[in-house]
């Protein structure tokens, strides 16, 4: 191949397209030949492009699990002068020790949508988080409002992120592609991989999953089979695209829970092709594969799981994103919204659109609730006196979407979180009215 003449190729204007599958193999290149045949580090890439290797497990982790891809760029990663602190603005990291958390339930009103300029970064908010950022164990919660796309770049060496747009259009521009985002789908970034965020829309604001532990895979089907839930194929993965642009770009990266910068005299975002199996990827949520219950009770939540981050311990997740998507209640004799329940888990919940089941009103779409470990909660009255006496026939649940993110450890809130405005002080409220039986 030639070598990529100098010129803007504009990702943002990159045409659109994906490869599927979850977790593949994957291969691609933007300029035919860029890609090596048969071996990774060639004496010279076709090009004169640099390799590289980015890792997403330890070198010698099992093959089953063993993640990393090889980029093929037009200049390497290394090439950077030092990174300097800069203000974290509202993102927090576990140990997150700045106000004591209470074991109260927790529920907050949308955030409202800035009016200086800000971009993704600038508006990112930590709500909660949980582990320890440095152990890579754990997780944490952020909302996101933004009015302006990034300029800069930006790589979060302390985890994945599960974006969860609730509205507004994004373009996640990566150094591996390009993916469209929309309300109702959702992406993850992996831990390291440089991005931009562009905005479709005047505006955005939605829900992101910090992972820092075992990167997010599909659960374990068991008795379910060999389909259903989020099925593999419906995954997508960009296909490579870069920017061939000279010219300062500032790279803001996450590390140790804190923010840090440098400026390249050019794009990061400049890798012509790549293979392997830890890329970006995105999901339409309306394609998961709901199953429920068709006789009597509802089921755990967990039968609604889209991806898991798995601990140590088997079957306790250090993460567990959940949804509850439109779906055919048919339980007979049965309580049919979530029960009452205490659980060891920790949940940190959103809502996309719609409204939830268990509440009748107060949760709303943009908002969040955070019901800690073994804190009390389930429907509200309202609910639950509804629920109790309705008649039994088949109902579909339409035009709803709220979701999860279910951390093995208690969640800790910052500080905006506590003393937001946003926060609902009355919330304790809808689980009064509740009757003795007899009354
Ligand atoms: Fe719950």
């Amino acid at each position: 191949m030639n070598k990529p003449v100098q010129g803007a190729q504009l990702l943002a204007a990159a045409a659109l397209s994906y490869q599927s599958g979850f977790g593949n193999e994957f291969a691609s290149e933007a300029i035919a030949g860029a890609l090596p045949i048969g071996q990774n580090s060639p004496q010279r890439v076709a090009g004169d492009l640099f390799a590289e290797q980015i890792s997403g497990t330890a070198f010698t982790a099992p093959r089953a699990s063993n993640q990393r891809s090889w980029l093929y760029r037009l200049l390497p990663s290394a090439m950077h002068p030092a990174f300097v602190r800069m203000e974290d603005g509202l993102i927090r990291s576990a140990p997150l020790r700045e106000v004591e958390t209470p074991p109260n339930r927790l529920r907050w009103n949308p955030l409202v949508m800035p009016v200086a300029p800000t971009d993704f970064i600038a508006g990112l908010t930590t709500f909660a988080a949980t582990g320890d950022v440095l152990l890579q164990d754990g997780c944490a919660a952020h909302l996101y409002c933004a009015n302006r796309s990034m300029e800069r770049a930006f790589y979060n060496a302390d985890g994945e992120l599960l974006f969860v747009p609730q509205a507004g259009a994004l373009r996640l521009v990566t150094e591996m592609g390009v993916l469209a985002l929309a309300p109702g789908e959702i992406a993850v970034v992996p831990r390291g991989v440089k991005f931009r965020v562009l905005l479709d829309d005047a505006s955005a604001r939605g829900y992101i999953c910090e992972n820092y532990g075992a990167s997010l895979r599909l659960p374990e089907l068991g008795p379910i089979g060999s389909n259903g839930l989020a099925n593999a194929r419906d995954f997508l993965t960009p296909v490579a695209a870069f920017e061939d642009k000279a010219g300062p770009c500032e790279l803001v990266a996450k590390f140790g829970g804190h923010l840090w910068c440098t400026t390249l005299d050019h794009s990061p975002l400049d890798v012509v092709a790549w293979h392997g199996n830890y890329a970006p990827y995105k999901y339409d949520l309306a394609r998961f594969n709901a199953m429920n219950s068709v006789s009597f009770d509802h089921p755990d939540p967990s039968i609604f799981t889209v991806l898991t981050s798995p601990s140590p311990v088997a079957g306790t997740a250090n993460v567990d994103f959940v949804i509850f998507p439109p779906r055919w209640m048919v339980a007979e004799h049965s309580f049919r919204p979530p029960w009452f329940h205490r659980n060891v888990m920790s949940e940190f919940m959103g809502l996309v659109s719609g409204s939830y089941d268990a509440k009748a009103e107060g949760f709303l779409p943009g908002g969040a609730s955070l019901h800690n470990s073994m804190s009390a909660h389930g429907p509200d009255a309202v609910s639950f006196a509804k629920a109790s006496r309705a008649e039994l026939l088949p109902q579909y649940l339409e035009a709803t979407l709220a979701f999860m993110f279910e951390a093995r450890y208690p969640f800790c809130v910052s500080r905006f979180a506590l003393e937001a405005p946003e926060l609902q002080r009355d919330y304790d409220a809808c689980w009064q009215g509740f009757s003795r039986p007899g009354n």
